[in-house]
């Protein structure tokens, strides 16, 4: 075996088509229901906030779906992306396992949210929107976004939770640089803002409140913006898939196959972008790759959550889907990975985790930070917290493989690095952070607030 470490794509292996899992899923997917009348939403309906070849891809069942050209030009400034091996992580662990990664962190704007950004910017443009409006957690979306709306000239506004504004006035600035406009939300720009002030004046926002601000400006902007998601949906997971269709050639240039594969999640893209192509070698061509999707025990939506319909978002304007749900109403506890702190997850991913395609763990917060300083410290890239959540597990799974002797290969997402991300190490290293493990009463709790569905036969 050499001792290579970098497994390149030449630009023009860069994927022509995106691969949609809706051609292949073993699990008949639950319908979309209309946030007032709970009935089975419409193309109309959805057109108020999404350009209509995005909603003709998300209901799509084709099994390929051509990349635009002007959309692959814009990939090529990045991708394909690089997959390396992490032999000085595997040293330093001293296992047998072989460990890879996807660094998704080499994009602009630092994670693998552009893949998605550019495609949603490209198709509203040629839809004749003329700007978008969007939520940001982190801010590695709005970041990606950003960049994408300025290349297609297009406007943005981004609802930022509180907390990540107050946190990462860098990733503001990011957005700024590109041209967007940023608000802390809860704002006072919007109705569902206005009303969140007022029962508390020092709310620091959550992802589901700054979702209702962008999509209540958007549905209220007379047809002039478009709302934008930077997870969760069909089109968004299936946008994602260049991550792993580049990685399954890249896979074969080292000469392996992956027994696991490992990303974050928190509505669900990073990791489906990766596994979905796996899985299809799965269910297609016997295969039998570990598919594992690794939350925090702060918001533990698959390993806690109910399966079941739920809001998209806290002001229950956006459609009713099936999913696994800590409840609408959800208000995250303050860790340190921003992009993870949704109550939902995007509902493929979810009906095959409940039908058993793909497996679930949830790690804390420490072992988390631990774990991606051992990387940093091995591998040289600072990840940002949310992927450390797949170095986690990735670590646990080489540790594994050492105590059984196992020559497991282990393939995870590093969806992006953690530059911007700082403070959280800082608080880390100062010993100012907890672990927080969300109590299954307040599951319980949420419950109560779910819509009434009749679970359709
Ligand atoms: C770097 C990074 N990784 C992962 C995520 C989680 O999102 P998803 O599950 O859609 O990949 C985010 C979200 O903001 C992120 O910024």
């Amino acid at each position: 075996m050499s001792e290579k470490i970098r497994f390149l794509l030449d630009p023009s292996d860069l994927p022509r088509q995106w691969y949609n899992i809706n051609a292949d899923m073993p699990v008949a997917p639950a319908p979309v229901l209309h946030p007032q009348t709970k009935e089975p939403v419409t193309p109309d309906f959805l057109s108020v906030l999404f350009p209509m070849e995005l909603i003709m891809q998300e209901v799509s069942t084709e099994r390929f779906i051509e990349i635009p050209q002007e959309v692959r030009e814009v990939y090529k400034l990045w991708r394909p992306t690089p997959l390396l091996r992490a032999r000085r992580l595997e040293k330093a662990l001293g296992t047998p396992a072989h460990i890879y990664y996807k660094n998704e962190g080499v994009s602009p704007a630092g994670s693998h949210k552009p893949n998605t950004a550019v495609a949603q910017a490209f198709y509203n443009k040629t839809g004749g929107t003329k700007a978008l409006t969007t939520e940001t957690g982190a801010g590695q979306w709005g970041s990606a976004l950003a960049m994408a709306c300025n290349f297609f000239d297009l406007d943005l506004e981004v609802y930022m939770v509180k907390v990540s504004y107050e946190q990462k006035p860098y990733r503001r600035i990011m957005m700024e640089t590109y041209g967007a406009e940023v608000f802390a939300s809860p704002t006072d720009r919007t109705q569902f803002g206005r009303g969140v002030l007022a029962e508390h004046p020092h709310s620091t926002g959550s992802l589901g409140i700054a979702i209702s601000e962008a999509v209540e400006v958007a549905a209220t902007s007379g047809g002039a913006k478009k709302y934008s998601l930077g997870s969760v949906l069909n089109h968004v997971l299936m946008h994602q898939t260049v991550i792993g269709e580049e990685a399954l050639k890249q896979m074969d240039l080292a000469g392996e196959y992956p027994d696991v594969v490992i990303g974050c999640v928190g509505g669900g893209s990073n990791f489906s972008g990766l596994a979905y192509p796996f899985l299809r070698e799965n269910l297609r061509e016997g295969q039998r790759t570990r598919l594992v999707a690794v939350e925090p025990n702060a918001t533990p939506t698959l390993t806690k959550g109910v399966y079941t319909f739920d809001y998209g978002d806290t002001a229950m304007m956006a459609p009713i889907v099936k999913m696994y749900t800590l409840g609408h109403g959800f208000v995250p506890p303050p860790i340190h990975a921003g992009g993870l702190r949704y109550h939902g997850m995007a509902p493929s991913l979810c009906a095959l985790f409940d039908a058993g395609y793909i497996e679930a763990v949830s790690v804390p917060q420490l072992a988390t930070f631990e774990a991606a300083i051992q990387f940093a410290r091995a591998e040289g890239i600072v990840p940002a917290p949310e992927s450390a959540h797949a170095i986690r597990t990735a670590i646990d799974e080489a540790l594994d493989a050492k105590e059984k002797d196992e020559a497991r290969v282990i393939l995870f997402n590093l969806s992006g690095h953690g530059n911007f991300d700082m403070s959280a190490y800082q608080a880390y290293m100062a010993g100012e952070l907890e672990d927080y493990e969300y109590p299954a009463e307040a599951i319980q709790a949420a419950m109560q607030e779910l819509p009434q569905v009749a679970e359709p036969a």
